[in-house]
């Protein structure tokens, strides 16, 4: 199968045209789309520890949801580096569907709608990210699910008022969504937020405006939909599909 084909399914699933402005989504390091590939990769994040892994496991495939390159870079020097060193010596492609993967139909975002059941579930942002829908039980079930599969400790801000509510309206967002900003949002719209990436300037936030805050963590509320994204490419795919990082 060449690289190029393994591409197109991805992309079939989580369109480019989805991602966020400026987001940095697709072939991150690559050169010949045309070379056959014969193992892939799947990881969270191209660190150096699964890049190592990558070379390995001779994976000529790498797929993460995290961009290798965010801010603008000025120099190809440390970890970076050894990074791209060990991708163009090695001729593994690296690929990312970041935003894209949070927000196209069965993605990450869905992933967490679905495993809290919700109904009438609509996105939170106009862009696509996070989803929101009404949650048939109380906030401990809410827990016992997140325990269960998202995280085994999370960070809690609760508002106690909100323990004995049977219904609840739950929003979802897959990765970094406890800005001081989003739970403004989020507030006027849900009981319960469950994201990653909680700040100290986000939690006093949150307990002013009496928004009850899960922080399933960025790792956890991510990992779960790419979880089901693996299996959905295992099942598609021909070839070998390992997981590096989860
Ligand atoms: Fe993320």
């Amino acid at each position: 199968m060449k690289a190029i084909e393994v591409i197109e399914l991805i992309e079939e699933f989580s369109p480019k045209c989805l991602a966020v402005f400026g987001d940095n989504v697709g072939v991150q390091v690559g050169l010949n789309l045309n070379k056959k590939i014969k193992k892939i990769g799947m990881a969270l994040d191209p660190s150096l520890e699964v890049i190592e892994k990558a070379k390995m496991e001779n994976i000529d495939f790498l797929f993460t949801h995290h961009p290798i390159l965010k801010d603008p870079v000025k120099n190809f020097t440390g970890p970076l580096y050894k990074k791209l060193k060990i991708l163009t010596e090695n001729d593994i492609i690296l690929y990312s569907a970041h935003t894209n993967l949070d927000i196209c139909k069965n993605g990450l975002n869905d992933s967490l709608a679905e495993l809290f059941n919700l109904k009438d579930v609509k996105n939170l942002y106009d862009d696509g990210l996070g989803r929101i829908g009404n949650f048939e039980g109380t906030f401990n079930d809410i827990l016992k699910i997140t325990n269960e599969n998202i995280c085994k400790n999370p960070e809690i801000i609760l508002k106690k008022e909100l323990i004995n509510k049977k219904s609840i309206k739950l929003a979802v967002l897959s990765g970094y969504g406890l800005s001081q900003n989003s739970i403004v949002h989020v507030s006027n719209l849900a009981d319960v937020y469950l994201s990653g990436d909680l700040t100290h300037h986000s939690k006093i936030i949150a307990k002013e405006l009496g928004l009850t805050v899960i922080d399933g963590t960025h790792y956890g509320t991510e990992v779960y939909g790419l979880k089901n994204f693996f299996k959905y490419l295992k099942g598609i795919l021909k070839i070998p599909v390992v997981s590096l990082d989860f």
